[in-house]
This record gives structure tokens, sequence and C-alpha cells, in this order.
């Protein structure tokens, strides 16, 4: 595309809607376009319900969209099968999310060993150390995240996500569990290590202290239109 440098993800007429429980259709996603380039880093906020975890799980091929185009990594994986979309998944993008989801019963290096098992890349043990090494981890290789703190195990996501040398990393709220203390430190370190590892950073955040520190800052009712009606004052019945 004209003017495109060379984006990691690339949305196109991207429409979602979910059946709410009594059979109405409720439209969450409508986006013209919405992309990512290549090392961006970029802060996204929205209201409560605005649709950015439904976005990061679009992009990340958890969900598929009703129609339209996402571009990751030059595929478009909106009509892709389940396993294709792992695949891509795997291979161009790391996730972390609010809660962590680290495997309880392995610890923090196996935790990054596995995630590489996903991808196209052999695990590599010594990439794994260096990478918790990385976020200050060295001395907790062998620990389960029960054994870890909060923070602590925020940094295993972050090193998880940099397992397999993602192209883009999309951040969930990643700091949303996290004692205010050792918050900025969870951000730095996603920071310097996409920085460090050439990946683009999408980190959806509610704080404007956090958002503010980013070079590209986006709102997702400023571009999603659905978003926008569902703000919109109701109008009289
Ligand atoms: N699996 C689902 N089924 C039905 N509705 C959903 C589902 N996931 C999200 N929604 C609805 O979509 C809207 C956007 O949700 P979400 O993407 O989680 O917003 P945000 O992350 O911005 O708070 C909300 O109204 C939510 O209730
Ligand atoms: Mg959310």
């Amino acid at each position: 595309m004209a003017g495109m440098a060379n984006p990691v993800v690339e949305l196109r007429a991207v429409r979602k809607a979910f059946v709410a429980p009594g059979g109405e259709i409720v439209p969450v996603l409508d986006i013209d376009t919405f992309a990512l380039e290549a090392g961006e880093q970029c802060a996204l906020e929205g209201q409560s319900g605005s649709g950015k975890s439904t976005l990061l799980n679009v992009i990340a091929g958890i969900m598929r969209p009703d129609s339209g185009n996402v571009f990751v990594g030059g595929q478009d994986i909106a009509r892709f099968d389940e396993a294709s979309r792992d695949r891509v998944r795997a291979d161009t993008l790391g996730l972390v999310f609010q809660q962590f989801n680290l495997l309880p019963g392995f610890t923090a290096l196996e935790n990054v060993l596995v995630a590489m098992s996903f991808g196209s890349v052999r695990p590599d043990r010594t990439r794994a150390a260096d990478l918790l090494g990385a976020v200050g981890l060295g001395h907790r290789l062998d620990h389960k995240p029960a054994e870890l703190s909060i923070g602590q195990q925020q940094r295993v996501a972050v090193a998880r996500a940099l397992a397999n040398r993602p192209r883009a990393v999309l951040a969930d709220e990643p700091t949303a569990s996290i004692d205010t203390r050792h918050q900025q430190q969870v951000i730095d370190l996603l920071r310097d290590s996409c920085r460090t590892e050439g990946a683009a950073l999408l980190v959806v955040t509610h704080d404007p202290g956090v958002a503010g520190q980013f070079p590209r800052q986006v709102r997702l009712e400023d571009f999603n239109r659905a978003a926008r009606a569902a703000a919109s004052p109701a109008r009289p019945a």
C-alpha cells in the first residue's frame, strides 16, 4: 500500500459482532484500517467494553473476524483455519496477558521452553535462560510461578512472549494485576526487550501515565465505529 512502511499487522475493513444472550447482535469491531509498523511501539487506550481485548484476539488469531482482512507478518489470517492461525501466532507474535497465563506446573525456564516448542524454531535452553536473565530472573530459572512474586511472574511472561523472536508483542493490560511499585518496571522491560529483539509492541493500558510514554498513542473509539456507536447517548425508545 502506498505510504505504508512495513506493517507487521494490518487490518482492513474488519468487523466483528457478538450475539448477546437474548439473541441481539452486538457489533464490537468496525475498523476501516489499523496498522502496526515493524518495530513500532504503540499504546492502545479505550473505554472498558470498547473492544480492545477483542481487537487483540482478532490480531492474534484467537478469534476470527466476521469479515475483513487481518494481515499478520504479511499473511491474511482472517480466513485461515484454527491450526494455521495457531502457527502464524506462534511464529510471528508474542502475547502478554493481564493474568500472565503461565503454566503452573512448569518452572520459569520450562514456561519459556514450552512457548518455543510451539514455534518453528527449535527450543533453545541457552536462549530461554538468556531471555529470563534479561528480565532479571537469571537466579529464578527453576522456580514455579507460585514461588515467584506477581511482578516476577509477569516478567516470566515477558520473556516467554519473546521466546520465538516475534515480529510483534501484544500486551493486554499487562500491569493491571501488579502493584503500582512494579508497574513501571514491567513497562520498561517490555519496551526495552521488544526494542532489543526488534519486535513491535502494542500495549493496552488504562493508565495515561503509561500511555504517555509511548511514541504512538491511539484510542480505540477513534478508529472503531462500533465503539463510537455504543458510546453515543441512547436514542429515545
Ligand atoms: N466472547 C464474547 N461473547 C459475547 N460478547 C463478548 C465476548 N467478548 C467480548 N464481548 C463483548 O464485546 C465488547 C467488547 O469487549 P472487550 O473486547 O473485552 O472490551 P475491552 O477489552 O475494551 O474492555 C463488550 O461489550 C463485551 O461484553
Ligand atoms: Mg479488555
